[in-house]
Parts: C-alpha cells; sequence; structure tokens
C-alpha cells in the first residue's frame, strides 16, 4: 500500500471497548461510511484513505468528518454534504458551508 495524501476520519463513537455507542452513531454515521467508501471508489480518489474513529468531542455538532492533511473539520454530515466535500476535495478547496473547525 502507498501512503495516502488525504486521509478523511469519520467518527463512529466507538468507545475503547469497540463498542459503537454515542451521538455520531445514532445518527447513522456507519452508513455514512460506506457511503464516502463507495464515492471515494466510484471517483477514484485512490490517495484517499477513510478510517473510523471513536468520538471527537464535538458530539452536538455529528456526524463529524475531518480531512487531513488539511485538518478541516467538518459538521452534520450527510450524504449530500459528503458529495460536497468530495467535490471540494477533488478541486482543491474546501466545503466551507460544513466546516465547523479549521
Ligand atoms: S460521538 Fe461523534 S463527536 Fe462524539
Amino acid at each position: 500500500m502507498e501512503k495516502p495524501k488525504k486521509h478523511i476520519f469519520v467518527c463512529c463513537s466507538f468507545r475503547t471497548s469497540g463498542e459503537p455507542k454515542g451521538v455520531c452513531n445514532k445518527k447513522d454515521a456507519p452508513a455514512l461510511v460506506q457511503y464516502l467508501d463507495t464515492e471515494v471508489n466510484d471517483r477514484g480518489m485512490n490517495d484517499v484513505m477513510v478510517s473510523t474513529t471513536g468520538c471527537l468531542k464535538v458530539c452536538e455538532k455529528g456526524p463529524i468528518m475531518v480531512v487531513y492533511p488539511e485538518g478541516v473539520w467538518y459538521g452534520n454530515v450527510d450524504e449530500g454534504a459528503v458529495d460536497e466535500i468530495l467535490d471540494a476535495m477533488e478541486n482543491g478547496e474546501i466545503a466551507e458551508k460544513f466546516v465547523i473547525m479549521k
């Protein structure tokens, strides 16, 4: 495997026990990860890796997606937001309307 140029983290609320509990999980983050993975593959974004995380401590704004190396945090992410965020990434831009921290 080559080192990815970009890494997208999606909060799935996993606890250290591995148990998925929490706000983002309840807001269907796992289904969002599947959608994101499919979109990344369909778009041929081979240099992008998608990973799930435990709670990122901004639950009230979940589901949360963080993109590195830019360090941009997106909140209230749904499938439409994923589309716009990936469009922006492909253009070397940031989807400002979903940004909660950068
Ligand atoms: S459960 Fe996702 S930020 Fe807390």
